[in-house]
């Protein structure tokens, strides 16, 4: 693991978006991996900045999702879909059918998943893959469990992720119960995975992740088995971390 000081959230974001720009400069037909959550936006702020100066062309890239909330309409504007429009795809010259995301209409789980495993197949894996962490430690939307899970599934969102996640919705009723999620696996096969975090509220989780036991309790934690991490972490969500 490679961990990348920042001393705040701009920094981290400017960090970040630089390792998301080399690896769309050395390979500007990559596949991007990319996270949805209000710790990326900084960085797809600073990426539509630098494509709007001329200095990044997304013309070849194609993007997988992490994730999409079982049952939300794209238009709804607390899905995914919705969020990575709004933050990044509306702003860039993404092509059209480039963008892949979970299909959380399809109420079917089984054959929303293993369509979901088939793109990321066809499109030839991840080069890079953008990561949020959650406050248990959860990637994607896999949540602390007995064991890591493999590829695409649906899960049953903890209390823990459903109050954190509630602050986007009106109700706390509204919050889906259930989501569709690249598994450990999908992430784990990813060429590098770059995870982003800020914030005091996940010192704990940064810490377990990386410098304690790999368990399926702290699902980042496998990351530990990855060859190609690079951390980019500000101050306050570093200060578990000597
Ligand atoms: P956040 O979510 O960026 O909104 O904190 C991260 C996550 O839950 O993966």
């Amino acid at each position: 693991m490679r961990l990348y000081r920042a001393k705040n959230y701009e920094d981290m974001s400017r960090k970040a978006a630089n390792i998301i720009s080399a690896q769309v400069i050395m390979k500007p037909d990559c596949v991007l991996g990319l996270a949805t959550g209000s710790t990326p936006i900084g960085t797809y702020k600073q990426l539509i900045e630098w494509y709007d100066k001329g200095d990044l062309d997304f013309s070849e890239v194609t993007t997988v999702n992490l994730d999409e909330y079982k049952g939300l309409p794209k238009e709804n504007d607390q899905s995914y879909y919705y969020f990575m429009h709004e933050n990044l795809f509306n702003h860039i010259n993404l092509q059209k059918g480039r963008s892949f995301l979970p299909d959380g209409t399809e109420p079917d789980s089984e054959k929303a998943c293993s369509n979901y495993n088939a793109v990321i197949r066809q499109v030839g894996g991840i080069d890079l893959q953008l990561l949020g962490i959650g406050r248990n430690g959860h990637i994607g939307f896999n949540e602390p469990d007995d064991h890591f899970s493999l590829e695409t599934h649906c899960v049953d969102l903890t209390p823990s992720t459903i109050d954190a996640n509630k602050r986007f919705f009106e109700k706390e009723e509204d919050v889906p119960r259930q989501a569709y999620t690249m598994g450990i696996k999908t992430i784990m096969q990813a060429k590098k995975v770059l995870l982003v975090a800020s914030g005091e509220d996940k010192a704990k989780a940064l810490y377990d992740s990386f410098y304690g036991p790999v368990t399926p309790s702290v699902p980042a934690s496998i990351l530990q088995y990855h060859k190609n991490v690079y951390v980019v972490a500000d101050e306050a969500a570093l200060s578990m971390i000597p």
